[in-house]
C-alpha cells in the first residue's frame, strides 16, 4: 500500500506559439488505502495531472512523491502503479486469460508464472469464472474489471484511473461504479480517479479534490464538500442542479434580505457567521427548499417531472431558482406559490464568494 503526494506542481503546454498553463502550484495528499477523486468539468487539466503522477508526463515544476520517495525521475514502469485511461481497450479478439496475461507476456515472464499471475489477479476480481470467455460475452461492469486486473497483474499497489466509465451507458455506469467501490474496499488499494461527473465523485470517493483553475480549490469528504461548500464556485459545481446561489444583503447576523423578502438564518448557522453585514449571497440547494409554507412568493415557470421527484424552476422578483419536490398535486403552472429558505442546511457567503461560516 502506498500514499501519494504532489507538491506545488506545475505544467502548461505550447499551443501554436501560445503558452497555456494548464496546472498552477497543485498540493494535493492522496492517502494510502483510500478513494481520491479529482473532480473537474473538461479541459481543466486532470488528464494531465494523472499522467505527471503515473510518469507519463513531466512536470515544469514541483514534486511527485509515491510513497515517501521523490519519483520526479523514475521512468513510468517503475513507479508501481497500474493505469487504466479514458477509452481502456482490452483486446476483443483475445479471450480474458490472454487480456489479463498480456503485460507479463510482453515482460518474458515464464509461463506457469503468467498462469499462476493471472489467475490470483482474476480471483481477486471475481472473474476467474470467466477466463475463457471473450469480450463481447462479459457485461460492462466484468470487463471493466478485465481492464483493471490487466492493470493490476503485474503487482501495483496504486491504481490510476482516468474517466474510466465514460464509454458506458448510463444504466451500466451505476452498475461498475459500485463495482469499483466495493472492489477499492475489499483490495485496500490506493485509488486516484479523475473525472469531470460529480456524481460520480460523490458516490465513490473518500475524499474529493476539486480542480479548477489550475489549483486544488477544495479537499473534503463529499458530504462536507455538498453540504458546506467552502465558496460559490464550489457551490454551483457540485450538485445537479446545483445549489442555488441568490444574492442578497446580510442585516445582520440572522437576517439575509433579498428582493424585499427577509430569511431567518438558523441559529446554529448564524452564530458561526464571521460578518455580520453588508452583500453576501445566500446558497440553498433545490431539495432543501420547502413548498407550500414560508414567507417567500414565487412564480412557477417550469414543471419538469424526473420520476421520483420533480424540478421547477420558479422566479422570485428577478431572482430565477430551482426548487426539488417529492409530490406535485398543488403546483401549477405560471401560478404563484409560497417557499420557505430558511432551510438548517443552507450556506451563507461574503461578497468574495467565500463561505462565511467559521
Ligand atoms: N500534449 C499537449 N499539448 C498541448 N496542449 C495540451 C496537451 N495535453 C493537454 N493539453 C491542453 O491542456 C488542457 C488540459 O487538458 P487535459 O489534461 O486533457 O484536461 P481534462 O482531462 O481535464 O479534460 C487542455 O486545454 C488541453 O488542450
Ligand atoms: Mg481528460
Amino acid at each position: 500500500m502506498v500514499s501519494v503526494a504532489l507538491k506545488g506542481i506545475y505544467k502548461s503546454f505550447k499551443r501554436k506559439k501560445k503558452i497555456v498553463d494548464v496546472l498552477k502550484g497543485v498540493d494535493l495528499d492522496i492517502p494510502d488505502g483510500k478513494f481520491t477523486v479529482i473532480l473537474a468539468p473538461s479541459g481543466e487539466g486532470k488528464t494531465t495531472l494523472i499522467r505527471i503522477i503515473a510518469g507519463l508526463e513531466k512536470q515544469d515544476k514541483g514534486d511527485v512523491y509515491i510513497g515517501n520517495k521523490v519519483v520526479n525521475d523514475t521512468p513510468p514502469k517503475d513507479r508501481n502503479l497500474a493505469m487504466v485511461f479514458q477509452n481502456y481497450a482490452i483486446y476483443p479478439f483475445m479471450d480474458v486469460f490472454n487480456n489479463i496475461a498480456f503485460p507479463l507476456k510482453i515482460m518474458h515472464m515464464k509461463k506457469e508464472d503468467i498462469e499462476k499471475k493471472v489467475k490470483e489477479t482474476a480471483k481477486m476480481l471475481q472473474i476467474d469464472e470467466l477466463l475463457d470467455r471473450r469480450p463481447s460475452q462479459l457485461s460492462g461492469g466484468q470487463r471493466q474489471r478485465v481492464a483493471i486486473a490487466r492493470a493490476l497483474v503485474k503487482g501495483a499497489n496504486l491504481l490510476l484511473l482516468d474517466e474510466p466509465l465514460s464509454n458506458l451507458d448510463a444504466q451500466l455506469r451505476t452498475v461498475a461504479r459500485a463495482e469499483l467501490k466495493e472492489l477499492q474496499r475489499r483490495l485496500h488499494i490506493t485509488v486516484v480517479y479523475v473525472t469531470h461527473d460529480q456524481v460520480e465523485a460523490m458516490v465513490l470517493a473518500d475524499q474529493v479534490a476539486v480542480l479548477h483553475n489550475g489549483k486544488i480549490e477544495a479537499l473534503d469528504n463529499p458530504m462536507v464538500l455538498y453540504r458546506k461548500p467552502k465558496d460559490t464556485w464550489v457551490a454551483g459545481f457540485i450538485g445537479n442542479p446545483p445549489m442555488n446561489l441568490i444574492d442578497g444583503e446580510l442585516i445582520d447576523e440572522k437576517t439575509f434580505s433579498f428582493e424585499g423578502y427577509k430569511i431567518k438564518i438558523p441559529t446554529d448557522i448564524s452564530k458561526k457567521l464571521k460578518i455580520n453585514k453588508g452583500k453576501a449571497t445566500l446558497g440553498i440547494r433545490p431539495e432543501d427548499i420547502k413548498v407550500g409554507e414560508g414567507n417567500v412568493k414565487a412564480i412557477v415557470n417550469l414543471i419538469e417531472p424526473l420520476g421520483s421527484q420533480t424540478l421547477l424552476r420558479v422566479t422570485i422578483g428577478k431572482t430565477t431558482i430551482n426548487v426539488i419536490i417529492f409530490q406535485t398535486h398543488t403546483i401549477e403552472l405560471n401560478k404563484e406559490m409560497s417557499l420557505d429558505l430558511a432551510s438548517d442546511n443552507l450556506a451563507i457567503f461574503d461578497k468574495n464568494g467565500q463561505n462565511a461560516e467559521k
